[in-house]
């Protein structure tokens, strides 16, 4: 019996809701077919946003949606994106599968996407490419109320009020695709950027400086030491790829082996996030700027047959596994992690919805969000949980089990708990101090670890009451199945 202890005394940090974020860029197949359709599509939609994914999308509470890049950021150019659209640029979406980019979806659809969600826009800047006064404009152009020249030609092009715009990112994966900069030159850079960004008409923005990927510990050294007391949050990217970088592996087709390697790896994101805190704290003594996770996930080779820039892969129960792992690694650093994308929002890498035509499937992954959501604005609890390593490489063990607990503004305890192991169900005793549960409700994700929703069977792996618990006198008894995701609410 492995004992589970939650302290309901012990409030560490607010949850930040947007956590539970994320990234949409102007990639395969995300924002083309997968959320704009275009007004005269047959696919249902309001003023050209599929209607299915947006409903899918607010079912799960998303709260920030980050866009146009990526890579495809700092080469985009926001004034091609506005104005009548038969006017719009065309060109080449050179980082991505050389599609062509007509430009349809740019900011006005991308203000009316956020509308329609009712998620906070996360808008990030072109520093790799752009020029210092074209991101000045665009920041004056989305968010200045008055007499300018942008807020003239934004009301030009049918938008009178200014929007509110709170999250800006000033340049993305500099040290790689967003011009291969030393962490020193991007910091300058960086300084000198986001001096133009003004905050205009009463918005105050929220600047994001480009991060590190992965164990990059150098560039969070330089850019904190350099540019630390001119940014709200610093980005960290990091992807779970199986067996690394060049050796991906098929999304479905893997077998046990490759399933801990792949925890394994995800697990990593808990050593670089603490790391990198310590690196910022070090600079920023007041611990004022946030670590912004603003890409993560699973990273596999693509789909056979499909186009290898578009990055389409499908989504198993590794996958629910993988979000419920980092969810939960996001809520134990919460003090510091204020926000998360995972990437990315539809149709590509760890997706949580997939579209064909006008059909539309829910991952995994998206069940997993969907479970999780109760921890957004909650309170991180103190909890522990005795686990034991699993594995059947040395080098590639993992705790079998896996948690957080939070309470909400309704003194209700969430926690959510993940079975990491593909063969053994395990018997958790938990207890709670300072709550006696009165009604305990849970579910459960779980099936086979290949397991996938597919178009011809989109219900395959779907979430389930589970009502096997008992509760006694200090807690609640219950046996968590095997490679299983499971949330329980504690009223
Ligand atoms: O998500 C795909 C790409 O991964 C993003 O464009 C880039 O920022 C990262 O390298």
């Amino acid at each position: 019996m492995a004992k589970y202890i939650i302290n309901a005394e012990k409030k560490i940090s607010k949850i930040s809701k947007e956590i539970y974020g994320h990234f949409s860029e102007h990639l395969g197949r995300c924002i083309y077919e997968g959320i704009y359709v275009g007004e005269n599509s047959d696919i249902p939609n309001v003023n050209g946003m599929r209607k299915d994914v947006v409903q899918a999308l607010k079912e799960i509470k998303i709260p920030v949606l980050r866009w146009p890049g990526g890579c495809f950021a700092d080469e985009y150019h926001w004034k091609d994106g506005i104005g009548p659209k038969e006017n719009r640029k065309k060109m080449i979406n050179t980082h991505w599968g050389g599609a062509v980019e007509d430009n349809s979806f740019g900011t006005h659809e991308f203000m009316e996407l956020c509308r329609q969600l009712e998620c906070e826009p996360y808008i990030n800047g072109n520093l790799g490419s752009g020029t210092v006064q074209e991101m000045a404009e665009w920041v004056e152009y989305l968010t200045f109320n008055g007499i300018s020249p942008m807020a003239e030609l934004r009301k030009k092009n049918g938008h009178e009020e200014a929007w509110k715009v709170k999250y800006f990112g000033i340049g993305n994966e500099n040290w790689g695709c967003g011009g291969n900069m030393t962490p020193d030159f991007y910091a300058n850079m960086y300084r000198r950027y986001q001096t133009y960004c003004r905050n205009y008409s009463g918005n105050k923005l929220y600047k994001i400086a480009c991060g590190p990927p992965d164990n990059n510990y150098n560039w969070t050294e330089e850019v904190m030491k350099i540019a630390g007391n001119y940014m709200d949050g610093l980005s960290l990217h990091y992807y779970t790829f199986p067996g690394g970088w060049s050796n991906k592996g098929d999304a479905v087709e893997f077998d046990s082996e490759c399933w801990y390697k792949t925890l394994n790896k995800t697990l990593k994101m808990d050593e670089f996030i603490k790391n990198h805190i310590k690196i910022m704290n070090k600079y920023d003594k007041e611990e004022r700027v946030a670590l912004i996770v603003d890409e993560w996930g699973s990273w596999y080779d693509v789909e056979k047959g499909t186009n290898p820039g578009f990055l389409y892969q499908q989504n198993t129960m590794r996958d629910a596994v993988i979000a419920g792992i980092n969810l939960n690694i996001f809520n134990k650093n919460s003090k510091r992690v204020k926000m998360a994308n995972i990437a990315q929002i539809v149709n590509v890498l760890q997706s949580v919805i997939l579209t064909e035509g006008e059909k539309m499937i829910l991952t995994p992954t998206y069940h997993v969000f969907n479970m999780y959501k109760d921890h957004q604005e909650a309170t991180l609890l103190e909890s522990y949980i005795e686990t034991k390593e699993i594995g059947l490489e040395e080098e590639n063990l993992v705790p079998n089990l896996h948690e957080s607990a939070s309470i909400d503004k309704y003194g209700r305890i969430i926690f959510t708990i993940n079975n990491l192991s593909i063969t053994d169900d395990y018997k958790i005793e938990t207890g709670l101090l300072g709550k006696e549960p009165k009604m305990v409700t849970a579910n459960i994700l779980n099936n086979e670890m290949n397991a996938c929703n597919t178009f011809e069977n989109p219900n395959m792996v779907n979430v389930k009451e589970f009502n096997n618990f008992k509760i006694t006198e200090k807690g609640l008894n219950f046996t968590i199945p095997k490679c299983s995701v499971m949330r329980f609410v504690i009223e």
